[in-house]
C-alpha cells in the first residue's frame, strides 16, 4: 500500500506531538520538581515493597497527620490488607475511633472549623504524592526552620509562608538557618587559596542546621521516618502501583517470548515463498 500526503501529514504530527511531550518531560524531571528556596528537590526513590517501611509510614501518618488530613480515598480494611498488617493488630493500634468499620473510608478527623484555625483548610493527601511529587513532599517535611515572625514560629524553605506548623519539631528538634563560610572556589574548579596556601572562606547563608540535643531522633533517625512517612504516601496515592510494576515485567517478559515464536513461525511459513 502507497501511503498518501495526508497519511504522511498526520505521521509527522504524530512524531512531534511525542518528541514535544518528551522534552516537555525531560526539562520538567530535570529540574527536581518546585522546591522553591530549598534549591533543587531531595530525590526520592519510593520501595513499596518494603512492607516495614510502609508499616512505619502509617503508623506515623496516622499519630502525627491524621488528626488534619483525611485520606478520603483509602479505606482501614485495604490499608491494613495491603501492608500485611493482621486486622486485629491494626484496629487495635492504629485506630483509635473504635465506631470505625473494615470498609469505612479514612475521611479524617477533623472538624469543620479547621479553615478558621489555619486559614486553609489542609487538605485531603490521598493524590498529594500524585500532584506535588514524592521529591517534593520528602523536601517538605525536612525543610522547617525557626522564624518568630511567622504564626507558628516557623517557616519552610520548600513551601515558604505555609499554614501548617511544624507537627514533627519534638521529633526532629529545633531547626535554624544558618550561615557558614564556605571555600570560594576558582574558575578552574579548585579552592581559591592565599600565599600561604590557606583556603580563602566566603560566607553563605541559607543553610539548615538543627540545634544539637533539642530532638528525639538523630539527623538520619528523622530522615528515615520522612522517608516511611513519603513512602506510605506514594502507596496511597495509587495502592496497586507495585502490582502493576510487578505486572509489567511479566508482559514485557511475555512479548519477548511471543517476538520469537512469531518470528520462527515468520520463517517457518516464508520457507514455502522461496521454493
Ligand atoms: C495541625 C494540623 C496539621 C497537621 C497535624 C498536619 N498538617 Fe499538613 N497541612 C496542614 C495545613 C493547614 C496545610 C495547608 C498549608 C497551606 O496550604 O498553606 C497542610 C499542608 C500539607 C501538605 C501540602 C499539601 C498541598 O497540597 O500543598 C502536605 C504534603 C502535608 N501537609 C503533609 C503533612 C504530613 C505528612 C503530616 C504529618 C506528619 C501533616 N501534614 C500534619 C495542617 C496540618
Amino acid at each position: 500500500m502507497i501511503f498518501t500526503s495526508k497519511d504522511l501529514r498526520i505521521f509527522i504530527n504524530a512524531l512531534c506531538l511525542l518528541i514535544a511531550i518528551f522534552f516537555v518531560n525531560e526539562i520538567y524531571g530535570a529540574e527536581g520538581g518546585p522546591c522553591k528556596e530549598y534549591g533543587e528537590c531531595d530525590k526520592f526513590q519510593y520501595s513499596l515493597n518494603d512492607m516495614e517501611s510502609l508499616q512505619r509510614g502509617a503508623a506515623t501518618y496516622i499519630n502525627y497527620c491524621y488528626g488534619c488530613h483525611s485520606l478520603k480515598y483509602s479505606r482501614w480494611g485495604r490499608v491494613a490488607k495491603d501492608l500485611q498488617i493482621p486486622e486485629d493488630i491494626f484496629f487495635e493500634n492504629l485506630v483509635f475511633d473504635k465506631s470505625i468499620k473494615t470498609g469505612d473510608l479514612m475521611t479524617g478527623a477533623m472538624s469543620e472549623d479547621s479553615v478558621n484555625w489555619f486559614g486553609v483548610e489542609p487538605p485531603d493527601l490521598s493524590l498529594v504524592s500524585r500532584y506535588k511529587g514524592d521529591d517534593w513532599i520528602y523536601s517538605y517535611l525536612r525543610a522547617y526552620y525557626e522564624d518568630s515572625s511567622k504564626q507558628y514560629g516557623v517557616n519552610n524553605l520548600v513551601y515558604p509562608g505555609t499554614a501548617m506548623p511544624n507537627v514533627l519539631l519534638s521529633l526532629q528538634g529545633n531547626q535554624r538557618l544558618i550561615c557558614k563560610n564556605i571555600p570560594i572556589i576558582a574558575l578552574n574548579g579548585g579552592e581559591k587559596r592565599d600565599e600561604s596556601g590557606n583556603s580563602l572562606l566566603k560566607e553563605k547563608c541559607g543553610f539548615l542546621e538543627v540545634e544539637e540535643g533539642t530532638g528525639m531522633l538523630s539527623k538520619e533517625e528523622f530522615d528515615t521516618l520522612i522517608y516511611d512517612l513519603t513512602n506510605f504516601l506514594v502507596y496511597v496515592g495509587e495502592p496497586s502501583k507495585a502490582t502493576r510494576e510487578r505486572i509489567g515485567w511479566y508482559v514485557i517478559f511475555y512479548f519477548l517470548i511471543f517476538t520469537a515464536l512469531a518470528s520462527l513461525l515468520y520463517r517457518e511459513y516464508h520457507k514455502d515463498y522461496n521454493k
